[in-house]
């Protein structure tokens, strides 16, 4: 942690924090009591993530001069920056030559570029392809109109925004409510015919289509992928977004939300005494709502793991894992999941490059290696949860189809709602044209197809929700200043044992 990061997160500390300093250090002992491994020197182990968990550009850079797999955009820039160096090189040409070179170069230098934002089209839709299997999952026919989609407020500006709340926080009446009409809707979502668009199958489909690349851009054979880019956060928070609407009107409740399953919060801590409302409990368990084997929210394929009542979430599985995730109980799982939250939205998140992952923009390659392009959280803790989950939320043709996906993507859109005003780094969305045009179609709750703009999906009070307020100091404080807390050789060994296994994932089959 630089000086200038230590001392914004004093600022913010001091100026905007959810906890007094008094609580903050209960968090931190709190942690400390289960995870002895974390009794380390605060900056030995800032310093040792530093050198662990490598930031993305620097995984970039890496990638790029190794012959191990950079993917196919990498391998034509360097093709072409080849190739120009070639064209300036060959002083011994006869001058007509020259001529003819210098004219075309001139030519290239000034046509307009293609630089253009993404957009999309269910028309040509080709088999995708996936965890090493072809996937078949183009939407169905749609003769109707596309309809351009307008953001709540726009219309009515007076309606008070829903909450969508921490699923561990409901109360015990409104863990029952909320689990009857989840499991009301999810009875109606898997049994309408599998062509509907607003069933649960459509979903899974969608979702396939977006990313296995069975979606193409217009007039090529480009295939698309919303995963790895810049296009990740907007395309999720959009997809949660008509799925809350589905539900709404399936449930002919306006006010019902997709809470979030808060499994970045592995700490319960006393109510901080300023805040006015907000949850801190725990909330690392697979929400108790999703995971009743009587209800249609619940999926049977999920892994082992999460049925656990007792097992944290792991949310720094590395991709050679993902096939079998081992047995990591809150000991060893809880200080790799803190570290893994505090690198992807402090560290790696610093920049809207690290945060948001790079851009993409017409004529660019489908993404198939996060290494390129993804953002911090999408590759760490969002990838991770799927794969821990497992079963059909596990594999990107499949995830949509367990309604644990919407509880995970809330708090994913959550978190980048957050991002903004987390401490240090430059955190603002990009203002690329290409960028906040891009326009995805999403199916609506009377079937119709909308168009809608990254632009939109930028406010989520524009789009009539917020979120309640959560524990997030839990990993934003990760990095204390420690007061003579002084630390045996053998707790720093094991600390370091379990941090290193915390690395940037260097091969990544897709969830
Ligand atoms: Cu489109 Cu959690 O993935």
């Amino acid at each position: 942690m630089t000086d200038v990061d230590r001392e914004s997160v004093c600022n913010w500390r001091s100026a905007a924090s959810d906890l007094t300093n008094k609580e903050t250090t209960t968090v931190a002992n709190e942690l400390w009591i289960s995870s002895p491994e974390l009794q380390t020197p605060q900056s030995t182990t800032s310093n040792k993530l530093k050198s662990i968990m490598t930031p993305i550009h620097e995984a970039e850079r890496t990638l790029r001069s190794t012959a191990e797999g950079p993917s196919s955009s990498v391998v034509q820039l360097n093709i072409s920056l080849q190739h120009s160096a070639k064209m300036v090189t060959i002083p011994f040409y006869s001058s007509s030559v020259k001529l003819m070179l210098f004219t075309w170069m001139v030519v290239i230098l000034l046509s307009p570029s293609t630089a253009a934002p993404i957009q999309i089209t269910f028309d040509g839709c080709i088999p995708g392809f996936a965890n090493n299997e072809t996937q078949y999952c183009c939407p169905p026919k749609y003769n109707g109109t596309i309809v351009d989609f307008i953001p709540e407020k726009e219309l009515n500006s007076s309606k008070p925004l829903r909450v969508r709340k921490a699923l561990q926080c409901l109360s015990k009446k409104e863990q029952r409510e909320y689990k009857a009409k989840l499991d009301k809707a999810y009875t109606i979502l898997r049994n309408l015919p599998e062509d509907d668009p607003r069933s649960l199958h459509q979903h899974g489909i969608l979702h396939c289509a977006y990313g296995t690349g069975a979606l193409v851009q217009p007039g090529t054979n480009i295939t698309i992928d919303i995963h790895f880019s810049w296009l990740f956060y907007p395309f999720h928070r959009w997809f949660v977004y008509f799925h809350e609407r589905i539900l709404q009107n399936i449930l002919e409740d306006p006010e019902f939300s997709i809470h979030f399953w808060n499994w970045d919060n592995g700490a319960t801590v006393r109510k901080p005494k300023s805040s006015h409302g907000g949850c801190y409990k725990v909330g690392h368990f697979l929400p108790q709502v999703y995971n009743d084997s009587s209800t249609a929210q619940y999926e049977a394929q999920r892994s082992y793991r999460a049925v656990m009542s007792d097992l944290p979430v792991d949310l720094s599985i590395i991709p050679e894992e993902r096939a079998d995730p081992p047995l990591r109980t809150a000991d060893v799982a809880l200080p790799r999941n803190v570290a893994s939250m505090y690198v992807a939205m402090m560290l790696n998140g610093s920049t809207t490059r690290g945060f948001m992952g790079g851009e993409y923009r017409v004529g660019d390659t489908q993404v198939l290696d996060p290494l390129t392009r993804a953002g911090s959280l999408e590759v760490m803790g969002h990838a991770s949860g799927h794969w821990w989950v497992g079963g059909p939320f596990g594999l990107v043709q499949t995830s949509a189809l367990d309604p644990l996906f919407f509880a995970h993507h809330s708090n994913i859109d959550r978190l980048w709602n957050n991002w903004y005003n987390l401490p240090g780094g430059e955190r603002k969305d990009y203002d690329d044209p290409d960028f906040l045009n891009a326009e995805y179609l999403f199916w609506d709750e009377t079937a119709t197809l909308r168009r809608v703009t990254v632009r939109d999906s930028l406010s989520i009070e524009a789009l009539g929700y917020t979120y309640e307020k959560a524990n997030d100091a839990y990993w934003i404080n990760y990095v204390l200043p420690v007061n003579g807390t002084t630390n045996s050789t053998t707790n720093v060994t094991t600390s370091t044992k379990a941090l290193e296994e915390v690395h940037f994932p260097m091969r990544w089959n897709k969830v």
